[in-house]
This record gives C-alpha cells, sequence and structure tokens, in this order.
C-alpha cells in the first residue's frame, strides 16, 4: 500500500470518517553544501520520493489529536508551549505552536500520518512531518503563508520546540523542492534558484547508501560544530562565515590560533565554494564533472569538520573504488547516507562493492537504492 493510501486508512480507521485531504512532504538529501546552512552559506539539496503523508480533517472540538503509524498511541493536546509535548508528536506540537507564535489562528484538527522516510538516517524524518502537517494546517487554515517563509516556521518548530540546533537545509527542501530539480538555496537571503538535475538523461544515477550506522544530532557534536563556527566568525569580525570568500581564506586562517576552529572554518569556506562550483557544472549540463566536488567534499568533512563516522568512509571508498565519479556523506553526519555518482548501468556492481566493504569489516549490511529527485510538499 503507499504511504498516502496508509494515511487515509488509518484516518478512517481512527477517526471513523474520510479526512478533508491528505498532504506529503519528501525527506530529502543534500547534493553538496554540508553545515553551509547555519553559517548563512548554500545547500544544494533535492527531495526523495520517500515522503511522510499527513491524512487531516478539521475538528468539532477544540484541540489537535495525531495518530501515527509509528506509534501505538495517538497523543492529543491543546495550546502548548516548548517543553509541554515530547516525543515524535513535539515535531505536530511544534508545528501548531510556530504557526500561533507567527500570529495564525490554527483550526482544530484530527490528523493521522504514515510514513516511509527512513528515521534516523539523515534523510530528514523529522522535516518531512513538520512540512507535511504545516503544509495541511496553512491549507486548512487559508493562512496567507508564501512558500518561502514555510521553512522558517517548520524550523522554528525544530529549533525552540522541539529543541534541536539545526539551521534551514531540511525544511527548505522538504518545502520548497521541485520534481528533476535540485534546489540551490541561498540560505542567508533565502533565495532559490530550481536547477535542473535530469540523471536519467545523462545516463547517471544517485545511490544512496544508508550506512545504518546510528545517527543522531540532536547530541552535542553538532551544536558543538555551530558554536565553533559562530565563535569563529566573532573572532573574525564577519556576521557569518558565509562573509569569508575563498580567496580570503588563508587570511582568515592565520587570524585563528586554535587549530580545530581553523579545520572549521576551512571547511565551510571550501563547501560554499564546491556548492557554487556544482552550480556551475550543473547549469552547463555536466553533471558528470561534479564527481571530483562531491568528493572532496567528503574528505572535508572527514579531516576538517570531523563528523563522519567508520562506516560513511568506507562507503564511500568503496563507491569510488568500484567506478563512482564521486561520493559523499549526506546530512549532518555522525552515521546516516552517503551519495555516490554512478554510470546508471553500474548500480549493481557499485552495491555489491560497497556491501562487500562493509562484510570485510564486520559492519552491520547497508541499505542501498538509486535516488531521484522528487516533489516538494504538496496537497495530493
Ligand atoms: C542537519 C541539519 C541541517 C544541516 C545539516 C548539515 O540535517 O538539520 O540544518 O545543518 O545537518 O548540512
Amino acid at each position: 500500500m503507499s504511504v498516502a493510501s496508509s494515511a487515509e486508512a488509518a484516518f478512517q480507521k481512527h477517526y471513523g470518517s474520510a479526512p478533508a485531504g491528505l498532504w506529503a512532504a519528501p525527506g530529502r538529501v543534500n547534493l553538496i553544501g554540508e553545515h553551509t546552512d547555519y553559517n548563512d552559506g548554500f545547500v544544494l539539496p533535492f527531495a526523495l520520493p520517500q515522503q511522510t503523508v499527513a491524512a487531516v480533517a478539521p475538528a468539532r472540538e477544540p484541540g489537535w489529536t495525531v495518530h501515527s503509524d509509528l506509534a501505538d498511541e495517538p497523543v492529543s493536546f491543546g495550546t502548548t508551549a516548548p517543553g509541554d509535548i515530547g516525543g515524535w508528536a513535539a515535531y505536530v506540537a511544534g508545528v501548531v505552536w510556530s504557526l500561533q507564535q507567527a500570529g495564525f489562528d490554527v483550526p482544530p484538527a484530527r490528523i493521522a500520518l504514515s510514513s516511509d522516510v527512513p528515521l534516523g538516517s539523515g534523510l530528514s524524518s523529522s522535516a518531512a512531518l513538520e512540512s507535511a502537517v504545516l503544509t495541511a494546517l496553512t491549507d486548512l487554515g487559508g493562512f496567507d503563508l508564501p512558500v518561502e517563509k514555510r521553512p522558517g516556521l517548520a524550523q522554528r518548530a525544530e529549533n525552540d520546540y522541539v529543541g534541536a540546533p539545526t539551521g534551514i537545509l531540511d525544511q527548505s527542501a522538504s518545502i520548497r523542492c521541485q520534481e528533476g530539480k535540485a534546489l540551490f538555496l541561498d540560505c542567508r537571503s533565502l533565495e532559490v534558484e530550481q536547477i535542473p538535475f535530469d540523471l536519467a538523461a545523462a545516463g547517471l544515477a544517485i545511490l544512496i547508501i544508508n550506512s545504518n550506522a546510528p545517527h543522531q544530532h540532536v547530541d552535542g557534536e553538532y551544536g558543538a560544530r555551530r558554536k565553533s563556527c559562530e565563535e569563529a566568525a566573532r573572532v573574525l569580525g564577519v556576521p557569518a562565515l558565509r562573509d569569508v570568500p575563498v580567496e580570503g581564506l588563508a587570511d582568515a586562517l592565520a587570524r585563528l590560533d586554535d587549530e580545530v576552529m581553523r579545520r572549521r572554518v576551512r571547511h565551510i569556506v571550501t563547501e560554499n565554494q564546491r556548492v557554487l562550483d556544482t552550480v556551475e557544472l550543473l547549469r552547463a549540463d555536466r553533471v558528470r564533472d561534479i564527481g571530483p566536488l562531491l568528493t572532496a567534499s567528503h574528505a572535508s568533512m572527514r579531516d576538517d569538520f570531523e563528523i563522519t563516522v567508520a562506516q560513511v568512509d568506507v562507503a564511500v571508498e568503496a563507491a569510488l573504488a568500484a567506478g563512482a565519479y564521486g561520493a559523499r556523506m549526506t546530512g549532518g553526519g555522525f552515521g546516516g547516507c552517503v551519495l555516490a555518482l554512478i554510470d546508471a548501468d553500474r548500480a549493481e556492481e557499485t552495491t555489491a562493492a560497497v556491501v562487500r566493504a562493509y562484510a570485510e569489516k564486520g559492519f552491520t549490511a547497508p541499505t542501498i537504492w538509486p535516488a531521484t529527485a522528487a516533489a516538494g510538499a504538496r496537497k495530493l
């Protein structure tokens, strides 16, 4: 059964009537531009076909009730404040709260959720959930809320309600991506350019390799990276590391005493440039040529930003050894997924090579599938 059908069926089962509508929002992979979002920099994600679907109808009684196919018990809540609701339902309550904080009169609603976005794999299952609920409530409430303002509200739910200090990448991807396109986002101006990203036409494919190593960024490491970047920007006297151009990198590094901080800055500054270079190549229809940039991004995350783990490094190395044009970890790090750019007809060999490398290391087997650039949040 499709995710949409199971959300609809769950609604019918739990509430005894049909939903008013179905709203879907996807998970994402980030092609390149990691940890640049909270440095006011550039990112280039695309949406995955895997999505969260919210079946929703207005409720007569006040408050919100949510069923999830991943939880045994529904959660009901009225108007809440950060800290009142925990667990998965915090992402839903957080969106209601965030909309209310922005001055919207959020209609009471019944919600049933279904999702096939892998959890805890760095593919933004939480942003998919927030974005599906936000889109549904915005439509139901008839809010005048332009699409470019929506990711910020979903991000606020995650930052201030759930308490994860993430940037605006994931929610922007889930809400603003378009089918067949990669989303070039300037995280400062929030301007976007939809970059045609037709892999099949070029005889190429992107494999997603889920390392199946546990991924968790609501812990200290993500926050520590963010702090280090903000501290570096303060020392350098710029609003954000975005303001250090790659030509100014050597000077900037010379002004920093701390070796760790120097490495963090080098990653962000070079990564922003790699996003710009990737966009240039894609605009020129030179998809294959982005491979070395992907691989350089991985090396930078591994050596300078220090956010990779053995499982993702092994996946990258095995994919490259099997002939991939480029490969890199995608997402927040410390586990999660790798993407590899390959010739479409090399998917089987590449998959086998990565599986073999994992077996040799004694790692839990990876999960591997080809990704296509799918649509962003929408009413079905
Ligand atoms: C996580 C965060 C994003 C972004 C990425 C790293 O996915 O939620 O905001 O910082 O990590 O690029």
